[in-house]
């Protein structure tokens, strides 16, 4: 079935919730303007799939009520604990516990996939200036 391209990125979810398609995740991710960004390009019951491209350093912060995934599809991503820190490289994944504390840290530009339930905010318990709107679609 033929689907237009979205032309930009929209707050208003598609009525297919990008399923029964196939979804070119770095091609999504060449459409974001800007570090940092979440944007949706899935859902899957209420869970969602974000894309994002990352470069530097981000906050420190922790979801209380949600673990959250990270797949990195390009680059090199540290995730940093207060007792450690794991490098997800290209290809690889990474699943932060609830309530635990994490800083994303990239070097170099990393493009990667979140996974989390539908309404988590990428700054977690400490908000702020970092805060990215959610549900922006792409
Ligand atoms: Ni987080």
């Amino acid at each position: 079935m033929y689907a237009p391209a979205q032309a930009s990125p929209t707050t208003q979810a598609p009525a297919d919730r990008g399923q029964r398609k196939t979804i070119d995740l770095l091609g999504k991710i060449g459409q974001i303007d800007g570090h940092w960004l979440p944007h949706v390009v899935a859902e899957m019951n209420d869970y969602q799939f974000k894309v994002v491209k990352i470069e530097g350093d981000f906050v420190w912060h922790q979801h209380a009520d949600t673990d959250e995934t990270f797949i990195v599809l390009e680059g090199e991503l540290r995730l940093d604990f207060r007792d450690g820190a794991v490098l997800v490289r290209a290809g690889e994944m990474a699943i932060v516990p609830k309530g635990v504390e994490h800083k994303p840290y990239a070097a170099r530009e990393v493009k990667m996939m979140l996974i989390e339930p539908r309404g988590v905010v990428n700054t977690g318990d400490v908000g702020g200036e970092r805060t990215a709107p959610n549900d922006v679609w792409i």
